[in-house]
C-alpha cells in the first residue's frame, strides 16, 4: 500500500550535485526535487549539461560533488542498482536490443524485478519457468499501454524511430519505477508521434510514476511539465511553472543566444565566439581586425 500518488512527497532530490570533466564544469552545484505526482521538465541549450545531470541521477557518472537521493535514501552510484532502487530511465541516443524482440526488449527490463535475473531470464534457467507467466502478461500489458503489442514479435531493430522511442519507455516501466526519467523523448518524432508521447506521459504520471524529462520542444514541455527547470552551461538558471520559465527573459536569451546581465560564464562564451570567429575569417581571407 502506497501513498507516494497522492503526498506529494520528494521522490528526487539532488543536491548540490557538480560534474567536471577535467577542467570542463559540465554540471555546477545543482540542487533539484521531484515530488510524487508531478511532471518535471528539464531544458537549455545544446551542451547545457542536461544528459550529464541524467546520467548523475541514474548512476552512470559518479558526481564530483553532490549527493542524488530517491524517496530519502542515498543512491548507489551503479545503474542496475539505481533502476532496482525506482528510477527507470531512456537514453537520448536509443539503447535497445536491435535483435530481440520487442517483448524480449520489455522482459529484460523486468530483470529487476525477478527473482530470476537476467541471464537466467535469457537462457532460460531453473526457476524461470515458474516467473515467465506472470512476467510476459505484464509485459504485453506495458506493450499494450504504450500501444505496441501489435508489433511483440517484431524485431526492435525493425521498428520506425517513433516506436522503437516507445519501446524504450515500455522496457524502463517495466522495472516498475517510480521515478521515469526520459532523455529526449520526442526527438526525430512527427507532430502526431509527439502528441502521442504527451498523451503517455501523462497516462505514466496518471498511474502514480514521477516523471523528470529532458526535451528541447518547448511547445511539448509547457504542456506537459507541472514545473520546469532551465540549465545555461551547467548551472540552473530558472525554475517554476511553465508560466514562469517561458516568459522569463533569461531563459529566452538562453535559447536565442543574446547575452544577458548575470549569465554565467559570459567570458567563456564570449571567448568561445571570438576564436569561431577567428577561424572563419582565417579560413577565407585572413584577420579583419
Ligand atoms: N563523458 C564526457 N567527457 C567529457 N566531457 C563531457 C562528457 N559528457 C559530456 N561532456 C561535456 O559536458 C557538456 C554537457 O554535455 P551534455 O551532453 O550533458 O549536454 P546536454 O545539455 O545534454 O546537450 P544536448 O541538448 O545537446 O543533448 C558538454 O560540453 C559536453 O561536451
Ligand atoms: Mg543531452
Amino acid at each position: 500500500m502506497t501513498t507516494d500518488t497522492t503526498t506529494g512527497a520528494p521522490v528526487l532530490e539532488a543536491t548540490g550535485v557538480t560534474m567536471r570533466f577535467g577542467g570542463l564544469t559540465a554540471v555546477r552545484n545543482v540542487d533539484f526535487t521531484v515530488n510524487s505526482g508531478e511532471i518535471v521538465g528539464l531544458i537549455g541549450p545544446n551542451g547545457a549539461g542536461k544528459t550529464t545531470f541524467f546520467n548523475c541521477l541514474t548512476g552512470l557518472y559518479v558526481p564530483t560533488e553532490g549527493t542524488v537521493r530517491y524517496k530519502g535514501t542515498v543512491l548507489p552510484s551503479k545503474p542496475h542498482l539505481v533502476t532496482k532502487a525506482g528510477m527507470a530511465r531512456t537514453f537520448q541516443n536509443i539503447r535497445l536490443f536491435a535483435n530481440m524482440t520487442v517483448l524480449e526488449n520489455v522482459l529484460v527490463g523486468r530483470h529487476t524485478r525477478t527473482k530470476e535475473g537476467l541471464w537466467s531470464a535469457l537462457l532460460r534457467g531453473p526457476g524461470f519457468k515458474k516467473a515467465e507467466a506472470a512476467s510476459h502478461e505484464r509485459a504485453m500489458e506495458l506493450l499494450e499501454f504504450t500501444g505496441l503489442a501489435e508489433k511483440a514479435d517484431h524485431l526492435a531493430r525493425n521498428l520506425p524511430y517513433g516506436e522503437q522511442r516507445k519501446l524504450e519507455i515500455a522496457r524502463a516501466l517495466a522495472s516498475e519505477p517510480g521515478l521515469l526519467l526520459l532523455d529526449e523523448p520526442t526527438a526525430g518524432m512527427n507532430p502526431q508521434e509527439t502528441r502521442a508521447t504527451e498523451e503517455l506521459i501523462f497516462a505514466v504520471r496518471d498511474q502514480g510514476i514521477a516523471v523528470l524529462v529532458i526535451e528541447h520542444d518547448m511547445r511539448f514541455i509547457f504542456n506537459l511539465c507541472d514545473r520546469v527547470a532551465c540549465l545555461v552551461q551547467g548551472e540552473k538558471l530558472v525554475e517554476g511553472t511553465s508560466d514562469v520559465v517561458q516568459s522569463d527573459e533569461r531563459v529566452i536569451a538562453a535559447y536565442l543566444g543574446t547575452p544577458f546581465e548575470g549569465a554565467p560564464e559570459d567570458s567563456a562564451l564570449a571567448d568561445v565566439e571570438a576564436a569561431e570567429a577567428a577561424q572563419s575569417t582565417t579560413s577565407t581571407e585572413g584577420d579583419t581586425k
